[in-house]
């Protein structure tokens, strides 16, 4: 990490002169709850030790700015009078996107300089495009005293990947990245934006993630599509029950009543998002209670339907998750994040962690490839770091 900050540092300083702070953003898991943000459920995640660091400066101009991705090695210019999408998928259009919703709000910013690199796998389901978007929102935030709150930054973060990236994700992924603390995971109720946080301490256990290295090229679609089939769902149960304003307000027994009028697809996505909500309350206690088999179970649930009802998983995760499951010191796994590949998270035996991996990745090479194994640092949110 203190490379990492380092590396910035270096780079900012020999391409614009002195940095003038210096900001972290982690990435996130999720300890479960996928698609239910966007559906204003729950969610369970937690902000991680791989991040993006940014080194920022204002420009010598006063709308001229200048962005560094490191490890792009691209730079770009842009006028803060004439800001636009790119129209094809690139780093840019975060950054153009944080910078034009912080305008839209009618926050003035003045030109600045930023480079920035990070560790945070991309497409693997820990949000790097939200630890960019955040990081740089938390820096002009700090960098022009724009007397944002946590929650205001992560809504134009949000709003930034809905109307520049083209993603209309929930807010699960900013919340995590702007409001993780040490040590801790929260259930965010999407619906109202409270949170309560969860000591994470599962004693002999530990969390981990396996990265399948494994990505869909066509996510974007298929997480869009999949929003829009629950919107569907949706609005087909308001024909009887008018007040329902999100699958939120639906129940198992509404949706089963309901089932004759749905097709089939709708009624799957629409149940994996019913008891996905109610999984995350569940996995609220059974981490209080310490209940690895509950733990457990809700993990190995929440893979059955993110395999079979929401159809987000992909041959490898579901292999993956298998042979995690197949190992008796592993409780449970489940494909995290967006879906079609990314990372798996587990709950492993911590004396046996390294041979559970050792054969994890044994049969995932075999079959497939390399699996990357990271262990799990619930880490602060967004902060700035001394240099
Ligand atoms: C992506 C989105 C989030 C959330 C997850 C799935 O990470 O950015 O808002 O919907 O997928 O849980």
């Amino acid at each position: 990490m203190q490379r990492l900050i380092n590396k910035v540092v270096e780079v900012f300083n020999a391409q614009f002169g002195k940095e003038q702070l210096v900001v972290s953003a982690p990435g996130r898991i999720n300890i479960i709850g996928e698609h239910t943000d966007y559906n204003l459920g729950y969610v369970f995640p937690a902000a991680i030790g791989e991040a993006i660091y940014f080194a920022l400066g204002p420009s010598n101009n006063p709308t001229k700015c200048t962005c560094h991705s490191i490890d792009e090695n691209e730079s770009f210019s842009f006028d803060l009078n004439d800001i636009e999408a790119i129209p094809s998928p690139t780093w840019k259009n975060y950054i153009l996107g944080v910078v034009a919703e912080l305008q839209n709000t009618g926050k003035t910013i003045q030109g600045f300089n930023l480079a920035f690199s990070g560790n945070i796998p991309v497409g693997s389901g820990m949000s790097s495009s939200a630890a960019l978007e955040c990081g740089l929102c938390f820096g002009l935030n700090e960098l022009y005293n724009l007397g944002l709150s946590r929650k205001e930054m992560a809504l134009i973060s949000q709003a930034a990947e809905h109307n520049y990236a083209g993603v209309k994700c929930g807010i699960m992924d900013q919340f995590s990245s702007l409001m993780g603390k040490k040590d801790q995971a929260f259930i965010l109720d999407c619906r109202n934006l409270e949170l309560t946080y969860v000591k994470v301490d599962l004693q002999n256990y530990s969390l981990v993630l396996c990265n399948s290295n494994v990505s869909h090229s066509l996510v974007t679609s298929a997480y869009n599509e999949r929003r829009q089939q629950c919107e569907d769902g949706v609005a087909q149960v308001k024909t009887k029950y008018p007040n329902v304003q999100s699958l939120r307000d639906i129940n198992m027994d509404m949706l089963n009543e309901l089932q004759p009028i749905l097709n089939d697809t709708v009624y799957k996505r629409c149940k994996f998002i019913v008891e996905e909500n109610q999984r995350v309350l569940d996995m609220g206690k059974a981490f209080e209670n310490r209940d690895l088999e509950d733990i457990g179970r809700l993990l190995n649930e929440a893979h059955y339907g993110l395999r079979y009802e929401f159809e987000i998983t992909c041959e490898q995760t579901d292999f993956l998750a298998d042979q995690f499951v197949d190992n008796k010191f592993t409780p449970g796994a489940r494909q995290m994040g967006g879906g079609f590949g990314g990372c798996i998270i587990a709950v492993v035996e911590t004396e046996k962690l390294n041979d559970v991996i050792k054969e994890v990745s044994s049969a995932y090479a075999m079959k497939y490839k390399e699996a990357t194994f990271l262990p799990i640092e619930i880490s602060n949110g967004c902060h700035l770091v001394n240099n």
